[in-house]
């Protein structure tokens, strides 16, 4: 049995993550600024902030595998709140490393394949091409990246970085920043317009959320040789087509069109035969996975 502590444990992500990694058998921690109203009985809640070394130290002393699911930047706000990136997660984040280095345990840093990589000529984008990204908040998590592979390299740490694509699906809130097929059910169930940058020809890779869990549950027990790895569903799907989608469900969504955003590339998917090797599994298919999370909003 494992300790297993998971940081950001309130999170869309990492709530998930959580809540399949308590229907394992392993001793299962959630670390977050704020504990969750509806707590799992077999999960150890622990309320701190992850910028006091302290609080930090002790939450994960002893623990065998930490998921790193924490950053306070994301790509729409990152042009504003770059130097708090840099200056706060960045540098916690390499505390974090040192502590983990002291207690020789795994991690599992959260990295974002949707911003590293930046503007590619080839898709689908494997992990060994030359990552460019092209906001603050993509650069935060390649410096991170950098950061834990020399860990690896000259501390001998076991520390994973997992580059995921476009999760969506339950306990996600695009108002955070992210999350366009959230935004077009939510808004669209409340008879409101959803917002699309652009003409909606942008491409992205949209992954279920449970898919994503599972995965990461599987890497932390099984790490693999790679430093690296994607996160997606290989396939890429324009806003224009998910919006197809989600009328199937809501035929009368509007759409408000906004000028594009230099923040955002204009396609973007992920190889994932790396991760198929390590991990074959199933995906959730897209269309599939839309239905799955209307069903879920259309009952709350
Ligand atoms: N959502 C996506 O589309 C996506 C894609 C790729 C990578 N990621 C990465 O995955 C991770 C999780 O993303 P998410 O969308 O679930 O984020 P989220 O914003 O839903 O969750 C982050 C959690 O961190 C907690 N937190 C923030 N500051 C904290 C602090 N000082 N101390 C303790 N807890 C703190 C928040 O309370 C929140 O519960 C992030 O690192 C993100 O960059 C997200």
């Amino acid at each position: 049995m494992k300790k297993i502590m998971v940081l950001g444990g309130n999170g869309f992500i990492c709530r998930n993550l959580v809540s399949t990694l308590a229907s394992g058998e392993d001793e299962i921690y959630s670390f977050d600024l704020n504990i969750p109203e509806q707590r799992l009985p077999n999960v150890h809640y622990m309320e701190g902030d992850f910028f006091d070394d302290y609080v930090l130290h002790n939450a994960v002393k002893g623990m065998d595998i930490v998921y790193h699911g924490i950053c306070t930047l994301n790509p729409g706000n990152s042009n504003d709140k770059y130097m708090q990136g840099y200056t706060r997660d960045l540098v916690q984040t390499v505390k974090l490393c040192d502590m983990l280095r002291e207690n020789n345990a795994r991690m599992i840093f959260l990295s974002s394949g949707g911003t590293v990589y930046g503007k590619q000529e080839v898709m689908p984008i494997k992990e060994n091409v030359l990552a460019k990204p092209i906001n603050h908040y993509g650069n935060l998590k390649l410096c991170s990246e950098n950061m834990i592979r020399v860990f690896n390299i000259q501390n001998n740490t076991d520390f994973r970085v997992v580059r995921i694509s476009n999760p969506y699906g339950p306990g996600q809130d695009y108002h955070k920043g992210v999350g366009f097929i959230d935004a077009a059910l939510k808004r669209g169930l409340a008879k409101e317009p959803v917002q699309v940058y652009g003409d909606g020809s942008v491409v992205r890779d949209y992954i279920y959320i449970q898919d994503v869990c599972n995965v990461l549950a599987y890497l932390g027990k099984n790490l693999g040789k790679h430093d690296i790895i994607n996160l997606g569903s290989g396939r890429g799907t324009s806003m224009k087509e998910i919006l197809e989608i989600v009328r199937r469900y809501i035929p009368d969504l509007q759409v408000e069109y906004l000028p594009s955003r230099s923040v955002d590339v204009p396609e973007i998917y992920l190889d994932n035969q790396r991760l198929l090797h390590l991990y074959p599994m199933e995906l959730t298919p897209l269309e599939e996975g839309i239905k799955k999370y209307y069903m879920y909003l259309k009952e709350q």
